[in-house]
């Protein structure tokens, strides 16, 4: 079922090596990541999927330098994040990394423009004009960019929130579920926007998701089953990913 690597080897925008997260002891001890190993390409597109539980949100939150890991490390570009003290922990996720939640996590007092550009803003830097000129039009907000997010549907306020996750032109664009609170026709927007990012932008995306149709918009999904990772699909279709995730409900893949 595994499908070959493409030919060539790009870089990698982050990674994680013998990554393992324990939450709790004894009685409540819960292994979230098991020795994960796993590199996301720079320019691509990789959706990480798997069951509830599973591991798939600590797995990017750790990646995204959002959260502490128990063992193994962690590189965004070729800075790793155990090396870091909190503060320039926060000065990384603040510059290399953009964030889409399923909850759109907008300011409701700002405009949709003012939104966009806040993380720039508290961060005292001018947004690239010409870049984010090109991410506005992308995600098609022009005629919005004065509206409250209570002005805009859910659609309308994901996009504001894929723009804002793009504006700084960060190595890396974490997504946990961006499309999770959507109906299918916005989802597919977003995530046509995310993977547009990739092919024009030549952005570097990591998106969780449930969706299997989601996935496919990916280039490569890796899927996780009791924080391990236990395969990968390039080129991946909906009825490929559904397919193979039916077979991850199978005692194999329960057997520890
Ligand atoms: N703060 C926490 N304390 C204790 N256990 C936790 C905590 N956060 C997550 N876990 C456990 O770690 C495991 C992985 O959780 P995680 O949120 O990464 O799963 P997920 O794959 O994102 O699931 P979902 O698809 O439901 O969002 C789960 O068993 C969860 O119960
Ligand atoms: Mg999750």
């Amino acid at each position: 079922m595994m499908s070959s690597p493409p030919p060539r080897t790009p870089t990698v925008a982050a990674r994680a090596t013998d990554l393992s997260k324990v939450y709790g002891q004894g009685d409540t001890r819960v292994v979230a990541l098991d020795r994960v190993s796993v590199g996301f390409e720079r320019s691509r597109f990789t959706a990480i999927m798997g069951p509830s539980g599973s591991g798939k949100s600590t797995l990017m939150h750790c990646v995204a330098g959002l959260d502490s890991f128990s063992s193994g490390s962690v590189h965004v570009g070729d800075v790793e994040l155990g090396a870091l003290t909190d503060r320039q922990l926060t000065r990384l996720r603040r510059d290399k990394v953009g964030f889409v939640f399923q909850a759109f996590n907008l300011l409701p007092t700002l405009t949709a423009l003012e939104n966009i550009t806040l993380p720039m803003d508290i961060a005292g830097r001018t947004a690239d004009k010409e870049w984010l000129d090109g991410v506005i039009r992308m995600v098609g907000l022009s005629g919005r960019l004065g509206h409250r997010p209570a002005q805009l549907s859910g659609g309308q306020q994901q996009r504001v929130a894929v723009a804002r996750a793009l504006a700084s032109r960060p190595e890396i664009v974490f997504g946990d579920e961006p499309t999770g609170n959507l109906d299918s026709r916005a989802g597919a927007e977003i995530l046509g926007f995310l993977r547009d990012s990739v092919r024009t932008l030549g952005q570097t995306v990591v998106m969780v998701t449930h969706d299997p149709v989601a996935a496919s918009y990916a280039d490569r999904v890796v899927f996780l089953v009791d924080g391990r990772i236990v395969d990968e699909m390039y080129e991946p279709s909906a009825d490929g990913v559904l397919e193979l995730m039916k077979s991850f409900d199978t005692p194999r893949f329960r057997a520890s």
